[in-house]
């Protein structure tokens, strides 16, 4: 059993009731740890497998439509990768950070069995990366399958949340990333603008967000050090069970089903079908996270990103 707001500092009933439907913002005592300063980061991304290491770059202050381009750190240390983050162009992850290191796990699992108390529901799974990013760099827009909070540690950025509509994501959309046909079948369009809910985070702030509510984040002008994560309840996992199976129905026996409205006495059997739909008849498409390598960081080089022959802004805006 873990303390009592050992780790959440302002937890209340309003934001249990409003958890679910609404944006919740509440405050964390994360930075407390000392795991999230340059030293111990440092030490965190010498030790991270590279295979689970993100490295990529952006415009700064990049539109929502924009993806970012990956690259590589290959033989620079820990803190020449924040050097390189603080004053360069750069985003980087320790993927599952929070879940691969006996430090950080402790950490993780205390907060999870605080923020299930919290919530009043189980945590079934849940997985987090480290993200460590530049000034005004950030994420394009995009939707996670299972359900996602940020729990922001150092410096200041704004999440910006849409809403959950056909307007916004398409229900055909989301299947299409519960069904692993693309990661980010997640079109975007400028007058999408107008319906984001901004929330800034300061250091020790954090939010949770409707699941499958679409989002994208830019920093303010300081390095940020967050930590993402995703988990599943008994109920995020019922309404991805719901979207699966219809997503199934829709390619395989070109139904127009609609997920959103199903109720939810209905979804247990849903989730039971999607079970049994992925054991027995998996889809074929199954999209690998495989993004082509463009730079290499770079202390010395413009926004620390050396671009590998071939690539760069000169090329792409030839092309
Ligand atoms: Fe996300």
């Amino acid at each position: 059993m873990t303390q009592l707001n050992a780790m959440i500092a302002d937890w209340s009933a309003e934001k249990r009731a409003a958890y679910g439907d609404e944006i919740v913002r509440f405050r964390h005592r994360l930075e407390e740890t000392g795991l999230f300063t340059d030293e111990a980061l440092a030490k965190l991304f010498d030790k991270h497998p590279v295979a689970h290491r993100d490295i990529c770059t952006m415009t700064p202050n990049p539109p929502p439509g924009q993806t970012w381009i990956a690259g590589e750190a290959n033989g620079l240390s820990g803190a020449e990768i924040i050097e390189a983050v603080r004053k360069g162009h750069l985003w980087a992850s320790a993927r599952s950070g929070m879940v691969m290191h006996p430090e950080y796990k402790a950490v993780f699992d205390a907060m999870m069995a605080e923020f299930g108390r919290a919530i009043g529901q189980p945590i079934l799974s849940a997985n987090a990366s480290i993200l460590v990013s530049g000034p005004k760099m950030g994420i394009f827009f995009h939707v996670d399958p299972a359900e996602t909070m940020l729990w922001h540690v150092r410096g200041t950025k704004t999440i910006n949340i849409y809403p959950r509509t056909d307007d916004y994501i398409p229900e055909r959309a989301l299947e299409a990333i519960l069904l692993k046909e693309t990661l980010s079948d997640c079109p975007w369009r400028d007058e999408m603008a107008a319906g984001a809910t901004p929330v800034t985070l300061h250091a020790g702030e954090a939010v949770a967000w409707p699941q499958h509510g679409p989002h994208n984040v830019i920093n303010g002008d300081n390095l940020n050090v967050s930590v993402s994560i995703e988990y599943n309840t008994p109920a995020s996992a019922l309404l991805n069970g719901v979207f699966y199976v219809n997503g199934r129905l829709r390619r395989t026996l070109g139904l127009q089903p609609t997920s959103r409205g199903t109720p939810r006495a209905l979804q247990p059997a849903y989730w039971a079908a999607s079970k049994a739909l992925k054991l027995l008849a998996p889809p074929r498409h199954n999209v690998e996270k495989a993004h082509p390598r463009q730079f290499d960081v770079d202390l010395k080089a413009p926004g620390c990103v050396r671009w590998r022959e071939g690539c760069g802004p000169e090329v792409r805006q030839a092309a």
